[in-house]
Protein backbone atom coordinates (compact mmCIF):
# COMPACT_ATOMS: atom_id res chain seq x y z
CA UNK A 1 0.00 0.00 0.00
CA UNK A 2 1.20 3.41 -0.71
CA UNK A 3 1.80 6.06 1.69
CA UNK A 4 2.55 10.28 1.85
CA UNK A 5 5.70 10.89 2.96
CA UNK A 6 7.15 14.44 3.84
CA UNK A 7 10.34 14.40 1.25
CA UNK A 8 13.21 16.73 1.28
CA UNK A 9 13.42 18.35 -2.04
CA UNK A 10 16.70 21.13 -0.31
CA UNK A 11 18.00 22.31 2.73
CA UNK A 12 19.51 25.76 2.98
CA UNK A 13 21.80 27.50 5.79
CA UNK A 14 22.45 31.37 7.08
CA UNK A 15 25.15 32.27 9.49
CA UNK A 16 25.82 35.89 10.73
CA UNK A 17 28.79 37.54 9.27
CA UNK A 18 30.22 38.52 12.45
CA UNK A 19 32.20 35.53 14.62
CA UNK A 20 33.67 35.78 17.94
CA UNK A 21 36.37 33.59 19.17
CA UNK A 22 36.84 31.93 22.24
CA UNK A 23 39.76 34.52 22.27
CA UNK A 24 37.49 37.74 21.87
CA UNK A 25 35.58 35.97 25.19
CA UNK A 26 38.61 35.48 27.27
CA UNK A 27 39.52 38.79 26.50
CA UNK A 28 36.17 39.85 28.22
CA UNK A 29 35.29 37.49 30.70
CA UNK A 30 37.24 34.72 33.09
CA UNK A 31 37.68 31.99 30.44
CA UNK A 32 40.00 30.71 28.21
CA UNK A 33 40.08 28.84 24.79
CA UNK A 34 41.51 25.56 26.35
CA UNK A 35 38.59 25.55 28.82
CA UNK A 36 36.20 25.53 26.40
CA UNK A 37 37.02 23.69 23.98
CA UNK A 38 37.70 21.38 26.40
CA UNK A 39 34.52 21.15 28.02
CA UNK A 40 32.23 21.90 24.58
CA UNK A 41 33.92 21.75 21.73
CA UNK A 42 33.37 25.44 20.70
CA UNK A 43 36.05 27.54 19.39
CA UNK A 44 34.02 30.23 17.39
CA UNK A 45 29.89 31.72 17.13
CA UNK A 46 28.61 33.93 14.88
CA UNK A 47 26.88 37.02 16.67
CA UNK A 48 23.84 39.05 14.65
CA UNK A 49 24.75 42.80 13.72
CA UNK A 50 22.45 45.10 15.50
CA UNK A 51 19.12 45.34 13.40
CA UNK A 52 19.43 41.86 12.35
CA UNK A 53 16.87 40.08 13.56
CA UNK A 54 15.83 36.24 14.10
CA UNK A 55 13.25 36.84 10.84
CA UNK A 56 16.24 38.28 8.93
CA UNK A 57 18.43 34.98 9.13
CA UNK A 58 15.28 32.92 8.72
CA UNK A 59 14.44 34.70 5.33
CA UNK A 60 18.48 33.88 4.26
CA UNK A 61 18.22 30.45 5.14
CA UNK A 62 14.77 29.61 3.64
CA UNK A 63 15.73 31.32 0.58
CA UNK A 64 18.72 28.83 0.42
CA UNK A 65 17.04 25.88 0.82
CA UNK A 66 14.58 26.72 -1.88
CA UNK A 67 17.17 27.56 -3.95
CA UNK A 68 18.82 24.28 -3.10
CA UNK A 69 15.31 22.48 -3.75
CA UNK A 70 14.85 24.31 -6.93
CA UNK A 71 11.46 25.38 -6.10
CA UNK A 72 9.50 28.79 -6.20
CA UNK A 73 8.44 30.33 -3.11
CA UNK A 74 5.11 30.82 -3.95
CA UNK A 75 4.81 27.19 -4.25
CA UNK A 76 5.07 26.95 -0.69
CA UNK A 77 1.53 26.94 1.35
CA UNK A 78 3.43 25.76 5.24
CA UNK A 79 6.02 27.71 7.05
CA UNK A 80 6.74 26.08 10.43
CA UNK A 81 9.43 27.91 12.64
CA UNK A 82 11.21 27.01 15.64
CA UNK A 83 12.23 29.72 17.46
CA UNK A 84 12.57 30.83 21.30
CA UNK A 85 14.27 34.13 20.09
CA UNK A 86 11.46 35.38 18.28
CA UNK A 87 11.55 39.45 16.06
CA UNK A 88 8.42 40.06 18.81
CA UNK A 89 6.51 38.60 22.03
CA UNK A 90 4.06 39.06 18.45
CA UNK A 91 3.10 38.41 15.80
CA UNK A 92 4.74 34.81 15.14
CA UNK A 93 7.99 35.25 13.41
CA UNK A 94 6.87 33.05 10.82
CA UNK A 95 4.61 35.50 9.33
CA UNK A 96 7.49 37.91 9.12
CA UNK A 97 9.57 35.27 7.01
CA UNK A 98 6.19 34.61 4.90
CA UNK A 99 6.10 38.22 4.15
CA UNK A 100 9.53 38.68 3.36
CA UNK A 101 9.15 35.52 0.94
CA UNK A 102 6.68 37.13 -0.70
CA UNK A 103 3.67 34.40 0.18
CA UNK A 104 -0.03 35.71 0.90
CA UNK A 105 -1.60 31.99 1.00
CA UNK A 106 -1.30 28.97 3.42
CA UNK A 107 0.10 28.95 6.90
CA UNK A 108 2.99 30.19 8.72
CA UNK A 109 3.67 29.96 12.49
CA UNK A 110 6.28 29.96 15.41
CA UNK A 111 6.73 26.47 17.31
CA UNK A 112 8.77 26.78 20.63
CA UNK A 113 10.66 23.85 22.12
CA UNK A 114 13.68 25.43 22.56
CA UNK A 115 16.89 23.52 21.32
CA UNK A 116 14.45 21.05 20.18
CA UNK A 117 12.19 23.07 18.06
CA UNK A 118 13.65 21.81 14.48
CA UNK A 119 12.94 18.47 15.68
CA UNK A 120 9.86 19.42 16.94
CA UNK A 121 8.43 21.68 13.83
CA UNK A 122 9.38 19.25 11.59
CA UNK A 123 7.34 16.38 13.40
CA UNK A 124 5.08 18.98 12.98
CA UNK A 125 5.07 19.53 9.22
CA UNK A 126 4.83 15.90 8.60
CA UNK A 127 2.14 15.40 10.15
CA UNK A 128 0.17 18.15 8.27
CA UNK A 129 1.72 16.89 5.04
CA UNK A 130 0.84 13.35 5.60
CA UNK A 131 -2.97 14.17 6.43
CA UNK A 132 -3.00 15.91 3.20
CA UNK A 133 -3.92 19.84 4.61
CA UNK A 134 -0.69 21.30 2.99
CA UNK A 135 1.74 20.32 0.27
CA UNK A 136 4.65 21.97 0.30
CA UNK A 137 6.71 23.24 3.63
CA UNK A 138 9.58 25.32 4.55
CA UNK A 139 11.25 24.33 8.20
CA UNK A 140 12.94 26.69 9.56
CA UNK A 141 15.13 26.56 12.67
CA UNK A 142 16.55 30.47 13.45
CA UNK A 143 17.37 31.98 16.53
CA UNK A 144 19.56 35.12 17.70
CA UNK A 145 20.47 33.72 21.28
CA UNK A 146 23.41 36.18 21.74
CA UNK A 147 20.44 38.65 22.63
CA UNK A 148 18.81 36.59 25.95
CA UNK A 149 22.49 35.69 26.68
CA UNK A 150 24.10 37.58 30.58
CA UNK A 151 27.17 38.33 28.89
CA UNK A 152 28.84 38.61 32.27
CA UNK A 153 27.87 34.65 33.01
CA UNK A 154 30.63 32.79 31.82
CA UNK A 155 28.79 29.24 32.39
CA UNK A 156 26.52 30.31 29.57
CA UNK A 157 27.67 33.12 27.29
CA UNK A 158 30.36 31.27 25.92
CA UNK A 159 28.00 28.29 24.84
CA UNK A 160 25.52 29.97 22.42
CA UNK A 161 25.70 31.48 18.90
CA UNK A 162 22.91 33.14 16.48
CA UNK A 163 22.21 31.12 13.14
CA UNK A 164 19.50 29.94 10.71
CA UNK A 165 19.00 26.76 8.95
CA UNK A 166 15.41 25.38 6.77
CA UNK A 167 14.19 22.51 4.43
CA UNK A 168 11.67 22.36 2.12
CA UNK A 169 9.72 19.29 2.70
CA UNK A 170 7.01 18.05 0.02
CA UNK A 171 4.40 15.79 0.49
CA UNK A 172 4.94 13.21 -2.25
CA UNK A 173 3.23 9.39 -2.95
CA UNK A 174 5.99 6.72 -1.77
CA UNK A 175 5.70 2.77 -2.49
CA UNK A 176 5.02 2.54 1.53
CA UNK A 177 7.96 0.67 2.39
CA UNK A 178 11.62 1.07 5.00
CA UNK A 179 12.89 2.16 1.63
CA UNK A 180 10.47 4.99 1.03
CA UNK A 181 12.05 8.38 0.94
CA UNK A 182 11.34 11.49 3.35
CA UNK A 183 10.28 11.46 6.81
CA UNK A 184 10.03 7.49 8.72
CA UNK A 185 8.98 7.99 11.66
CA UNK A 186 9.03 11.15 14.67
CA UNK A 187 9.05 11.13 18.67
CA UNK A 188 8.58 13.66 20.73
CA UNK A 189 9.22 14.01 24.49
CA UNK A 190 8.57 16.91 27.48
CA UNK A 191 8.93 17.16 31.12
CA UNK A 192 8.27 19.84 32.50
CA UNK A 193 9.10 18.98 35.84
CA UNK A 194 13.01 20.06 34.68
CA UNK A 195 11.91 23.56 33.52
CA UNK A 196 14.10 25.32 35.87
CA UNK A 197 17.10 23.87 35.02
CA UNK A 198 17.35 25.99 31.42
CA UNK A 199 15.22 28.70 31.36
CA UNK A 200 15.07 32.36 30.46
CA UNK A 201 14.24 34.73 33.90
CA UNK A 202 11.56 36.38 32.19
CA UNK A 203 8.67 37.46 30.11
CA UNK A 204 5.49 39.09 28.60
CA UNK A 205 3.17 37.23 31.58
CA UNK A 206 5.54 37.39 34.43
CA UNK A 207 7.80 40.17 34.21
CA UNK A 208 7.58 42.15 31.20
CA UNK A 209 10.83 42.15 29.94
CA UNK A 210 12.56 39.62 27.82
CA UNK A 211 15.13 37.95 30.67
CA UNK A 212 18.24 36.09 29.96
CA UNK A 213 19.11 32.70 29.95
CA UNK A 214 19.83 30.63 33.08
CA UNK A 215 20.98 27.51 33.41
CA UNK A 216 22.41 24.63 35.65
CA UNK A 217 24.62 23.40 33.13
CA UNK A 218 25.83 20.28 35.03
CA UNK A 219 22.37 18.93 36.01
CA UNK A 220 21.35 19.42 31.97
CA UNK A 221 24.59 17.64 30.96
CA UNK A 222 23.69 14.77 33.36
CA UNK A 223 20.20 14.02 31.67
CA UNK A 224 21.06 15.04 28.02
CA UNK A 225 22.91 11.91 27.32
CA UNK A 226 20.04 9.30 28.61
CA UNK A 227 17.44 10.94 27.03
CA UNK A 228 19.25 11.65 23.81
CA UNK A 229 19.62 7.69 23.40
CA UNK A 230 16.08 6.50 24.69
CA UNK A 231 14.42 8.30 22.19
CA UNK A 232 16.77 7.59 19.34
CA UNK A 233 16.69 3.73 20.51
CA UNK A 234 12.42 4.48 20.54
CA UNK A 235 12.79 5.84 16.22
CA UNK A 236 15.15 2.92 15.66
CA UNK A 237 12.86 0.48 16.99
CA UNK A 238 9.82 2.33 15.29
CA UNK A 239 11.87 2.53 12.02
CA UNK A 240 12.83 -1.28 12.34
CA UNK A 241 16.24 -0.83 12.18
CA UNK A 242 19.40 -0.80 14.11
CA UNK A 243 22.21 2.29 14.66
CA UNK A 244 24.17 -0.30 12.22
CA UNK A 245 21.51 0.43 9.54
CA UNK A 246 22.22 4.83 9.54
CA UNK A 247 24.21 5.86 7.33
CA UNK A 248 24.44 9.72 9.03
CA UNK A 249 23.40 10.89 12.77
CA UNK A 250 22.67 14.83 12.67
CA UNK A 251 22.49 15.09 16.61
CA UNK A 252 21.79 18.97 18.58
CA UNK A 253 25.11 20.30 18.36
CA UNK A 254 25.20 21.61 22.31
CA UNK A 255 28.43 20.51 23.75
CA UNK A 256 30.63 18.09 21.63
CA UNK A 257 31.28 15.62 25.24
CA UNK A 258 27.52 14.72 24.97
CA UNK A 259 27.52 14.05 20.86
CA UNK A 260 29.99 11.68 21.67
CA UNK A 261 28.71 10.27 25.06
CA UNK A 262 25.72 10.02 22.72
CA UNK A 263 26.81 8.38 19.98
CA UNK A 264 29.03 5.73 21.98
CA UNK A 265 26.11 4.74 24.16
CA UNK A 266 24.44 4.10 20.81
CA UNK A 267 27.01 2.29 18.70
CA UNK A 268 27.24 4.62 16.38
CA UNK A 269 30.77 4.75 14.52
CA UNK A 270 32.21 8.76 14.94
CA UNK A 271 32.78 8.87 10.97
CA UNK A 272 28.77 8.88 10.38
CA UNK A 273 28.50 11.86 13.35
CA UNK A 274 27.87 15.49 11.83
CA UNK A 275 29.93 17.71 13.86
CA UNK A 276 29.41 21.67 13.38
CA UNK A 277 29.35 22.42 17.37
CA UNK A 278 33.13 23.63 16.58
CA UNK A 279 31.71 25.99 14.27
CA UNK A 280 28.55 27.93 15.22
CA UNK A 281 28.35 26.88 19.20
CA UNK A 282 24.96 26.47 20.54
CA UNK A 283 22.59 27.49 18.09
CA UNK A 284 19.35 26.29 19.68
CA UNK A 285 16.58 25.78 17.12
CA UNK A 286 19.19 26.61 14.21
CA UNK A 287 21.46 23.41 15.22
CA UNK A 288 20.69 20.32 13.77
CA UNK A 289 19.70 22.31 10.25
CA UNK A 290 22.69 23.98 10.38
CA UNK A 291 24.49 20.72 11.00
CA UNK A 292 22.06 18.91 8.11
CA UNK A 293 22.90 21.63 5.77
CA UNK A 294 26.80 21.31 6.10
CA UNK A 295 26.95 17.60 5.58
CA UNK A 296 24.56 17.88 2.71
CA UNK A 297 26.55 20.70 1.18
CA UNK A 298 29.97 18.70 1.29
CA UNK A 299 28.37 16.33 -0.15
CA UNK A 300 27.82 13.67 2.53
CA UNK A 301 24.50 13.32 2.85
CA UNK A 302 23.31 12.24 -0.27
CA UNK A 303 20.02 11.20 -1.89
CA UNK A 304 19.21 7.43 -0.62
CA UNK A 305 20.76 8.06 2.98
CA UNK A 306 19.34 6.77 6.26
CA UNK A 307 20.02 10.07 8.57
CA UNK A 308 18.77 10.11 12.45
CA UNK A 309 18.09 13.77 13.85
CA UNK A 310 17.90 14.45 17.59
CA UNK A 311 17.66 17.16 19.74
CA UNK A 312 17.38 17.95 23.37
CA UNK A 313 16.76 20.96 24.85
CA UNK A 314 15.29 23.37 27.47
CA UNK A 315 11.37 22.10 29.52
CA UNK A 316 13.25 19.73 28.78
CA UNK A 317 12.14 19.15 25.59
CA UNK A 318 13.65 16.00 23.39
CA UNK A 319 12.94 14.07 20.21
CA UNK A 320 14.05 12.31 17.61
CA UNK A 321 13.40 12.25 13.30
CA UNK A 322 14.51 8.76 10.99
CA UNK A 323 14.22 10.12 7.75
CA UNK A 324 15.78 8.81 4.14
CA UNK A 325 17.29 11.95 2.57
O1 LIG B 1 21.01 22.65 24.29
C1 LIG B 1 20.84 21.82 25.39
C2 LIG B 1 21.17 22.53 26.60
N1 LIG B 1 22.51 22.74 26.92
C3 LIG B 1 23.41 21.76 27.12
O2 LIG B 1 23.34 20.68 26.64
C4 LIG B 1 24.54 22.12 28.02
C5 LIG B 1 24.77 21.03 29.03
N2 LIG B 1 25.87 21.31 29.95
C6 LIG B 1 27.13 21.43 29.53
O3 LIG B 1 27.44 21.38 28.35
C7 LIG B 1 28.20 21.59 30.59
O4 LIG B 1 27.66 21.34 31.86
C8 LIG B 1 28.91 22.96 30.58
C9 LIG B 1 29.77 23.10 29.33
C10 LIG B 1 27.88 24.06 30.64
C11 LIG B 1 29.84 23.08 31.77
O5 LIG B 1 30.77 22.02 31.82
P1 LIG B 1 30.98 21.19 33.16
O6 LIG B 1 32.08 20.24 32.90
O7 LIG B 1 29.65 20.65 33.58
O8 LIG B 1 31.52 22.32 34.13
P2 LIG B 1 30.88 22.83 35.51
O9 LIG B 1 29.64 23.61 35.27
O10 LIG B 1 30.82 21.67 36.45
O11 LIG B 1 32.02 23.82 35.99
C12 LIG B 1 33.35 23.36 36.27
C13 LIG B 1 34.20 24.57 36.63
C14 LIG B 1 33.57 25.47 37.67
O12 LIG B 1 34.60 25.91 38.53
P3 LIG B 1 34.84 25.24 39.97
O13 LIG B 1 33.54 25.42 40.70
O14 LIG B 1 35.14 23.80 39.66
O15 LIG B 1 35.98 26.02 40.50
C15 LIG B 1 33.03 26.64 36.89
O16 LIG B 1 32.98 27.82 37.63
O17 LIG B 1 34.40 25.39 35.47
C16 LIG B 1 34.06 26.75 35.80
N3 LIG B 1 33.56 27.40 34.59
C17 LIG B 1 34.36 28.01 33.70
N4 LIG B 1 35.69 28.19 33.65
C18 LIG B 1 36.20 28.86 32.61
C19 LIG B 1 32.27 27.50 34.16
N5 LIG B 1 32.23 28.16 32.98
C20 LIG B 1 33.51 28.50 32.69
C21 LIG B 1 34.11 29.19 31.62
N6 LIG B 1 35.44 29.33 31.61
N7 LIG B 1 33.39 29.67 30.59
Amino acid sequence: MTAIRSVVLGCGSYLPQQVLTNADLAARIDTSDEWIVQRTGIRERHIAAPGEFTSHLAINAAKAALADAGVEAQSIDLIVLATSTPDNTFPATAVAVQHGLGIHHGAAFDLQAVCSGFIFALATADNFLRSGAFKRALVIGAETFSRILDWSDRGTCVLFGDGAGAIVLEAQEQPGLSSDRGVLTTHLRSDGSHKTKLFVDGGPSTTQTVGHLRMEGREVFKHAVGMITDVVEDALARGGITARDLDWFVPHQANKRIIDASARKLGIPEEKVVVTVHLHGNTSAASVPLALGAAVADGRIRQGDLVLLEAMGGGFTWGAVLLRW
